[in-house]
């Protein structure tokens, strides 16, 4: 399913059309070295091509963190030129995930802090255990966010709650989470997993080319000016009614049977 290379920071598991990566340094609280990154680029990758993963899970090992953020004792000795570079790096890994064109479900299972709120934010659903923790601390280590944070959090939850949010580096409880919208849904911790991946097994049953162009259509359409954004949503509408699947919905819909989608 991936590209062979071993996992050494990671765990990849598959529960028929659902894929669950799970970030595997509980020692660390799962911070993300430069080598978890590039391997949850790599998987990531891997699962955007595979057109039998329809969506995917991440979670964290252990049960107190989803990812602590970025890894400290590699920000610690960063250059200017090395920090840029982690930052752009870790850019495009989160880019690539917000736009896999496959739904990622965030299971945030603990602290989800720094790069670790980043990485739920990239993703397209976030739920979260009322144990858990999110929050942008990057600001008591003398820091910014870098990547992403700074947009996507006050894109989420609007710029004065997340210029608070970045500005005080306090940690937010699941339930705060829920009122600021940073978090769709919260649940008790042993209700999780299986919470995510029902709801990940309910979206892998839609029709697989609608789902990837809602993604785009919101994705691509939230930076575009409104009649730019409508015209890419009418043409994607165009496009999804040459599908099989369309004509399976309306026809199952009419006669008043449960649709199978192909994605064709
Ligand atoms: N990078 C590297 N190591 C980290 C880490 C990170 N982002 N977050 C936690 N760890 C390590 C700790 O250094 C500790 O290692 P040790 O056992 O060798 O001492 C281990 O994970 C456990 O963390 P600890 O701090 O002892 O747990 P805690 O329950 O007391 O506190 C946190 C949990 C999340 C509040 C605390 O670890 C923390 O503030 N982490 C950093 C969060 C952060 O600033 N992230 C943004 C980075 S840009």
């Amino acid at each position: 399913m991936t590209d062979g290379l071993p996992l050494q920071n990671l765990l990849l598991e598959r529960d028929g059309a659902v894929a669950v990566v799970t970030v595997n340094r509980p020692q660390v609280l799962n911070a993300l070295s430069f080598a978890t990154l590039e391997e949850l680029h790599r998987t990531f990758a891997a699962l955007g091509d595979d057109r039998t993963a329809r969506c995917i899970v991440l979670t964290g090992a252990g049960e107190k963190s989803f990812v602590a953020g970025a890894d400290i004792n590699e920000l610690a000795v960063q250059s200017p030129v090395t920090g840029r570079e982690r930052a752009q790096a870790g850019q495009r890994v989160f880019d690539a995930i917000e736009n896999l064109g496959t739904p990622v479900i965030a299971a945030i299972n603990g602290y989800a802090l720094g790069g670790g709120c980043e990485l739920a934010m990239a993703c397209t659903i976030r739920i979260a255990a009322d144990t858990a923790f999110l929050g942008q601390p990057e600001i008591n280590l003398g820091l910014i966010p870098g990547y992403g944070g700074t947009q996507r959090l006050a894109r989420i939850i609007g710029t004065g709650r997340a210029l608070e949010l970045l500005l005080t580096g306090d940690r937010v409880s699941a339930a705060e989470a829920f009122r600021l919208g940073l978090v769709n849904r919260v649940v008790p911790a042993a209700e999780l997993m299986p919470a995510a991946r029902t709801l990940a097994a309910a979206i892998a049953a839609k029709a697989p080319i609608a789902v990837r162009y809602i993604l785009e259509a919101v994705h691509r359409g939230v930076s575009l000016p409104l009649a730019e954004a409508q015209s890419l949503e009418a043409a994607l509408f165009g496009l999804v009614a040459s599908t099989d699947d369309m004509r399976e919905g309306t026809q199952a819909f009419l006669a008043k049977r449960t649709p199978s989608f192909k994605g064709t």
